[in-house]
C-alpha cells in the first residue's frame, strides 16, 4: 500500500528558503517524517518533488492504478506551493485520478498576502491543513490512513 508525496515548486529550498515563514526544517527532513508516519501505519510512501509544473502533473498521473506499478498510490499529500494559487492543471490532474486528496501548507495562508487565500486545490481535497509546519505532512499521512482504513 502507498501513499504518494509531492512537493511543488521552491519546496527543495526548505531550511534556508525564508526560515521564518517555512521553519528551519529540510525536504529531506518532512520526507523523513511522512516516511517514518506511513511505515508506522503500513504505508509506503513515495516522494516526488519538482519546480515544474508538468512534472507534478505527470507524477499524479502515475499514481493511477494501471499506469505503473511501482508508482501506484491509494492516496496524496500534496503541498503544491505557488501552484496552490495559479494551476487549473495541477486541479484537473488530482480530480483525473480521483484519489483522495490533502493538501498541506506549512504556513498560514490565510494570515498571509491576499493572493495566497485562493486555493485552486482545496475544492478537489478531502481536507486541508494549513500552519501546522512540517507537522502538518505527519496530521495528513495519518487522516489519509484514516480516511482509507
Ligand atoms: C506554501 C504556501 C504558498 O503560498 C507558497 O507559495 C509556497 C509554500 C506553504 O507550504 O506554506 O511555496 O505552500
Amino acid at each position: 500500500r502507498r501513499i504518494l508525496l509531492v512537493n511543488g515548486p521552491n519546496l527543495n529550498l526548505l531550511g534556508s528558503r525564508e526560515p521564518e515563514v517555512y521553519g528551519g526544517d529540510t525536504l529531506e527532513d518532512v520526507v523523513a517524517l511522512a516516511e517514518r508516519t506511513a511505515a508506522g501505519l503500513g504505508f509506503e510512501l513515495r516522494a516526488v518533488q519538482s519546480n515544474h509544473e508538468g512534472v507534478l502533473i505527470d507524477a499524479i498521473h502515475d499514481a493511477r492504478t494501471g499506469t505503473d506499478a511501482e508508482a501506484e498510490a491509494e492516496a496524496i499529500v500534496i503541498n503544491p506551493g505557488a501552484f496552490t494559487h495559479t494551476s487549473i492543471a495541477l486541479r484537473d490532474a488530482l480530480s483525473g485520478v480521483a484519489l483522495p486528496v490533502a493538501e498541506v501548507h506549512l504556513s498560514n495562508v490565510h494570515a498571509r498576502e491576499e493572493f495566497r487565500h485562493r486555493s485552486y486545490i482545496s475544492p478537489v481535497a478531502a481536507f486541508v491543513i494549513a500552519g501546522a509546519g512540517i507537522q502538518g505532512y505527519e496530521f495528513a499521512v495519518r487522516r489519509l490512513a484514516a480516511i482509507l482504513g
